[in-house]
């Protein structure tokens, strides 16, 4: 019987009642059958990887409630009679009404879904990860853009014809690919989307069917993790090293025909790997012989701190099995929900008509204002600065770590992209630090949701793009007191 409940430590609402509402869930599904034993708190706790007493509050509040029913002497069971008859399997079905009330298959997978939360905005210092330091964006200069469109041009107002997305803006993206990325693509290779999110998204409907295999990184991106599921995808589960994705594991699932595989190789999220070319070269050579799609999510690439670039996957692509997606959200702001896609040619007009099923198109007016502020040169402006500025920022943050943690720490990524990876060698599980972290003032955001197949204790994903130095100083400073004393 399935016990799995998905618990993130960053999310605000307490293990317990994580815990709790899973069950609670599960119990109204019916997939906790009436009169079924559930499992100790000592099993289901070890299962989980919380503590004892976490599960003990999350069954002690079932059994106020009468959800669960404790036997002495047999243990704890669901049951027989579900308070107020709440459970949807015990309801008559066979009404037409509550026939058409049913969820799609769609629908179903995302009940238990949880949307991706960061740690409590609250605390004072946060260390939540993929945020730019939106207080150094040029709003001016956006805000000139901004009102030159509103007065100039009254197509800002329209549907826009080009189902691409704004031609300007796509050959503005095409020049700066080829400048920065080496990536040489034909604009309309391109089309705009509503972020890298929509682009994984877009990916997942059109090139996966229910039951298809999806190879993943893994620890990797929830948000592509999730889409994947949504869409009904068999999730491959590949590990990742300090070159990025095992490709040897992917050779291995072989004879499992592959559909799709989906890698950050210049920033691996979360652990910052970098991937090494020869991985590069023997992930294209996979791709080659099975046939299979890769996404290249190359979401913060931008930020490099004293390596030369590696060429990104879609640069040494021979066989048009990449599709390359970037996003504004971490070079500019998040809130602009502009992202893009390099496609091989014969995959544009499927995408153009699904984005068109989806959202008819992102917003015209910041398409044009954007495509202005790459063609006149703030764009790169902004990037030189926000390099230097996160990269004097990185440093302050891993001497303060090395510093106050010392031999309880290692570091991980943090030659590139807006975030590092720590494992801390201390004897509190992930739920404690954060709590601990809380009570000092600090927001942190641990990995272990980010992994499938193993449940890593002890790692945290750490931002520093948007703290100052005081801050970075001031929070690490904290965080050890309160974790080592
Ligand atoms: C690895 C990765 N890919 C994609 C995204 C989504 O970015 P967007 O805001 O463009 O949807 C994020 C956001 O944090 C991310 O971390």
């Amino acid at each position: 019987m399935d016990f799995a409940i998905p618990l993130n430590p960053n999310a605000p609402s307490p293990m317990y009642r994580q815990i709790y509402e899973g069950l609670r869930r599960k119990i109204l599904a019916g997939k906790l059958a009436p009169g079924q034993r559930v499992p100790s708190t000592r099993t289901l706790s070890q299962q989980l990887g919380v503590s004892r007493n976490t599960v003990a509050q999350s069954y002690a509040q079932l059994l106020s409630e009468g959800y669960f029913q404790a036997i002495v002497g047999s243990g704890t069971f669901v049951c027989r009679q579900i308070p107020d008859d709440l459970s949807t399997t015990s309801q008559p079905k066979s009404t037409p009404k509550q026939l058409h009330r049913s969820l799609s298959i769609y629908g179903e997978s995302l009940i238990d879904f949880d949307p991706f939360l960061p740690p409590d905005p609250t605390a004072p210092i946060s260390f939540r990860y993929g945020r730019p330091a939106l207080d150094e964006f040029p709003l001016s200069i956006w805000r000139q853009l901004l009102s030159r469109h509103c007065r100039d041009n009254s197509d800002i107002l329209d549907y826009n014809p080009d189902l691409l997305g704004h031609r300007p803006l796509r050959e503005a993206i095409a020049d700066y690919l080829a400048r920065s990325r080496q990536v040489n693509c034909n604009p309309d290779q391109i089309v705009i989307v509503s972020g890298s999110q929509q682009a994984i998204d877009l990916a997942a409907r059109i090139l996966i069917n229910r039951g298809d295999a999806v190879a993943i990184e893994d620890p990797g991106y929830l948000g592509a993790r999730q889409a994947f599921v949504a869409q009904g995808a068999e999730l491959c589960p590949i590990s990742v090293d300090e070159s990025g994705i095992v490709v040897e594991e992917l050779s291995k699932l072989a004879p499992t025909p592959i559909k799709l595989l989906y890698v950050t190789p210049s920033h691996q999220f979360p652990t910052g790997a970098v991937m090494s070319l020869s991985r590069r070269l023997e992930l294209l050579t996979w791709a080659q012989s099975t046939g299979a799609f890769m996404i290249e999510d190359d979401y913060d690439s931008e930020y490099r701190y004293g390596e030369h670039p590696i060429p990104a996957l879609k640069e040494l692509d021979k066989n048009n099995a990449v599709l390359y997606m970037g996003t504004f959200s971490k070079v500019l702001f998040p809130a602009l929900r502009i992202g893009y896609l390099v496609l091989p040619p014969n995959l544009v007009q499927v995408f153009c008509h699904a984005k068109w099923l989806v959202d008819r198109q992102s917003p015209l007016l910041e398409q044009y204002v954007l495509a202005d502020f790459i063609a006149e040169g703030h764009l790169e402006r902004h990037i030189r600065r926000m390099r230097h500025l996160y990269d004097q920022r990185r440093q302050v943050l891993v001497k303060a770590l090395l510093y106050h943690f010392d031999k309880h720490i290692n570091i991980m990524g943090e030659n590139a992209g807006m975030h590092l990876m720590i494992q801390l060698n201390l004897s509190l599980n992930d739920a404690e630090v954060i709590s601990k972290a809380y009570q000092a003032g600090i927001g942190l955001t641990s990995a272990a949701p980010y992994y499938i197949q193993s449940s890593r204790q002890g790692q945290f994903i750490i931002g520093y793009a948007e703290l100052n130095d005081t801050q970075i100083k001031q929070g690490v400073y904290q965080l050890a007191q309160f974790l080592i004393g």
